[in-house]
């Protein structure tokens, strides 16, 4: 009897745990095992189909801050309390609209769409550990923590139309920032390969840098790290492509 009483207790115990780590039906955030920050390349961001003004800034922007389990699945759009208001957006207007435009415009209003997309599915996923406020100041502070063009040119990586092995570029940040990090590549429709994201992961808590796996992802080939499309010396090829995509 006694021993039934204890099984009972036993097993009403691991179905409230297992009811803690999918929370996101009650309003907590699920479980996750690390975050990333994701920073994107805007010469590739334009030169692979999407809309984009006249001209980008010819840094690392912010492309998103998520969730992430261990087996590399993202998690996203979490019930959450919070809102992204206007109010909380306009306490960082100038550092978003610096380190996390939205390439297709300059215009701030426009651009508020970006932010409160980046909440709801990101973001929303992290509002254990932070609210829509902390979210902004959180990815521009980790943002602010490494200048990546500059630890690519130190390592050689320059941002001048060549390609680059992936292990070269993984190598440069690694010695750069002290952790591992992944890439990400994109690919024009003319079949160029180029450097688009870097991903830098930070424990659970979203306390430190810790190491992402040093892979390269969607890298068939050495990617391009390109230049200005507008400016500089991006091939002929994808400017053409760009050209098309822009008139498409
Ligand atoms: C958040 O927005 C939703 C939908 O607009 C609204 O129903 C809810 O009351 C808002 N929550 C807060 C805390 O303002
Ligand atoms: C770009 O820079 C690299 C590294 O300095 C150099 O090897 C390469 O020739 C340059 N490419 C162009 C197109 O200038
Ligand atoms: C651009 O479009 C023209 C005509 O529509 C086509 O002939 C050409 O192959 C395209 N170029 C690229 C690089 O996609």
């Amino acid at each position: 009897m006694k021993c039934k009483i204890l099984l009972v207790l036993f097993l009403a115990g691991i179905l409230s745990s297992a009811g803690e780590q999918d929370g996101g039906e009650d309003g907590g955030s699920p479980r996750h095992d690390l975050i990333k920050l994701s920073l994107i390349w805007p010469n590739t961001y334009c030169l692979t189909d999407h809309d984009c003004r006249r001209t980008v800034p010819q840094y690392f922007i912010i492309n998103s801050l998520w969730a992430e389990m261990d087996n590399g699945e993202k998690v996203k759009n979490c019930a959450t309390p919070y809102n992204m208001t206007d109010v909380k957006m306009d306490g960082h207007k100038v550092d978003l609209l610096k380190f996390w435009p939205d390439l297709s415009t300059y215009n701030y209003q426009n651009s508020k769409k970006t932010w409160k997309e980046k909440w709801e599915t990101d973001g929303s996923c992290c509002s254990d550990l932070m609210q829509p406020e902390n979210y902004l100041a959180k990815a521009m502070s980790l943002r602010q923590s490494h200048n990546m063009y500059q630890i690519l040119t130190d390592g050689g990586v320059l941002a001048n139309g060549s390609s680059y092995t992936t292990n070269k570029i993984l190598g440069a940040i690694r010695k750069g920032t002290r952790t591992l990090v992944d890439i990400v590549c994109d690919t024009d429709r003319v079949g160029n390969v180029y450097l688009s994201e870097i991903h830098q992961c930070l424990d659970g808590r979203g306390k430190g840098f810790v190491d992402c796996q040093n892979i390269a992802v969607n890298c068939d080939r050495d990617p391009i790290f390109p230049d200005s499309l507008f400016t500089g010396r991006a091939t002929q090829a994808a400017r053409k492509a760009a050209r098309n995509a822009s008139l498409a």
